[in-house]
């Protein structure tokens, strides 16, 4: 609504509207009045109204039944009625009936005041919840992964196929390639929706902790323990339970986690209660973990269990011409959170885009986009820097002390950055250095690649 929200006063006591009108134009309000039910529900109808001020008592409609209907028409606008004297009773059922509040005759300025500053702040603050709902909704399920491309349609519809089962689903991808959103979707599409979804990452708690996150522990259980805690198995009963990072788990705790999947039911750190949960397990990893187990990292028993059905995140560079989609997103989510104009990007910045490596993926192209629209002049972003150190210690081009090695796949701009970007970082950042030792001119090296 307007910085200037608009009141709506009805009273059928011209002095009365007159007086109360006034004091609220006075303080900056736009007001409109009506002097009977059916005149305010008119005006309801037409113009965006955010507080009603009503009597009571009206000529046609009562003040109740005009409250009844802007609720149910109007939710968002607030109501606070006008009573007369002794009519308290109705008051209160006023309030009952979703009224913010009520003032009494006769009208004292300073109250009023106060009553329409406080209705409109829970009106504006109503009003922003429901508009932040609103977008998140329009973004729930699989239309928060954006992406046209073969692979992504087909990550969708194994989405939305297997979301409302309960199978446990192993989630598989390179950094930054959305395994949190399909999650999400995951648990959005599912039955579970109305209970919670609870993450932990297995890579930023050090084991001792993470088993007493995942199962909870007695009071005493350990020193620091003053209190029993539930776990995060516990917190997602009934709901889902995403597993973050799950090769970094130890071997222990693999096993605690194998024999918790095998039971259905586990204690409490320093319980001896067999505790029993209804969960949906979510795991998520970008490690290849068929290469872990070969290397003695993880269990091949575990990973049968918690791999009922895999999900794939191909690496944006496999799927280039989700880029474009991508890069508008993003855009427009930056444009509209900076209040800044940008719109448009252009071909040239748009071939830079599709010709970049994009080791970290869809949250690299984020920060390249959101730098951009920070950095934009005008309405059109006319090129983009990369991060050097996104293009060097990212996993598409893998580095060693010797050397790096870049997979087939890369285009030739590509290639070249890389080795340009690792053998600067080699010469500690010196370029005219490591200009010579390319056998490039310095000239080149300032012109092509003045943001490595
Ligand atoms: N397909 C997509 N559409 C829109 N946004 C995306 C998409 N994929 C990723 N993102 C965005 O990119 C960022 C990284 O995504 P996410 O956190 O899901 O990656 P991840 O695979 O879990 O990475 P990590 O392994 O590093 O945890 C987030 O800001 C996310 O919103
Ligand atoms: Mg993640």
């Amino acid at each position: 609504m307007a910085a200037r929200p608009h009141i709506l006063l009805v009273d059928d006591d011209e002095r009365l509207r007159t007086a109360a009108g006034k004091v609220l134009a006075a303080e900056g309000y736009r007001v409109l009045s009506a002097a009977s039910g059916r005149e305010a529900l008119e005006i309801l109808q037409q113009a965006a109204v955010a507080l009603v001020i009503s009597d009571l008592r009206l000529p046609d409609l009562d003040g109740i039944a005009l409250l009844k209907q802007a609720r149910e028409l109007l939710p968002e606008t607030e109501v606070v009625m006008i009573t007369g004297h002794g009519s308290v009773e109705k008051a209160v059922e006023a309030m009952r009936l979703g009224a913010y509040d009520f003032i009494e005759k006769p009208l004292d300025s300073a109250a009023l005041l106060k009553t329409v500053a406080k209705a409109l702040e829970k009106q504006r603050l109503a009003s922003e919840n429901r508009q932040l709902r609103r977008q998140l909704q329009q973004r729930r399920g699989v239309e928060a992964l954006v992406g046209d491309s073969p692979p992504m349609q087909a990550v969708k519809q194994l989405i939305r196929q297997i979301a409302p089962t309960d199978v446990h689903v192993l989630i598989q991808g390179e950094s930054g390639t959305g395994k949190e959103i399909v999650a999400d979707a995951l648990h959005d599409l599912s039955g579970r929706r109305v209970q919670s979804l609870v993450k932990i990452s297995c890579a930023a708690i050090p084991e001792t902790l993470l088993e007493s996150e995942l199962f909870g522990h007695e009071r005493g259980a350990f020193t620091g323990a003053a209190a029993a805690r539930p776990g995060k198995f516990e917190l997602a009963d009934g709901g889902t339970l995403l597993l973050d990072e799950i090769a970094e788990m130890t071997p222990q705790l693999q096993a605690k986690l194998l024999r918790v999947l095998q039971d259905g039911s586990f204690q409490r750190l320093g319980g001896t209660r067999e505790i029993r949960v209804n969960v949906r397990l979510l795991c998520a990893t970008h490690t290849d973990i068929p290469q872990a187990i070969e290397e003695g990292k993880f269990r091949h028993d575990l990973y049968y269990r918690i791999n009922t059905v895999q999900i794939v995140l191909p690496p944006l560079r496999e799927r280039r011409e989700d880029i474009p989609l991508l890069a508008g997103h993003f855009l427009r989510k930056y444009a509209a959170a900076m209040g800044r104009a940008v719109r448009v990007i252009a071909p040239r910045a748009l071939d830079q885009l599709l010709a970049h490596l994009w080791p970290g993926n869809v949250r690299e192209l984020d920060h390249v986009l959101q730098r951009a629209v920070a950095l934009a002049n005008g309405d059109t972003i006319r090129g983009f820097t990369f991060a050097p150190t996104a293009s060097r210690d990212g996993r598409a081009a893998v580095r060693d002390e010797s050397g790096i090695s870049i997979p087939i796949g890369a285009t030739v701009d590509e290639a070249t950055k890389c080795l340009v970007a690792a053998t600067i970082e080699h010469c500690a950042g010196n370029k005219l250095k490591a200009a010579r030792m390319l056998g490039i001119p310095p000239r080149t090296m300032y012109r092509h690649f003045s943001d490595l």
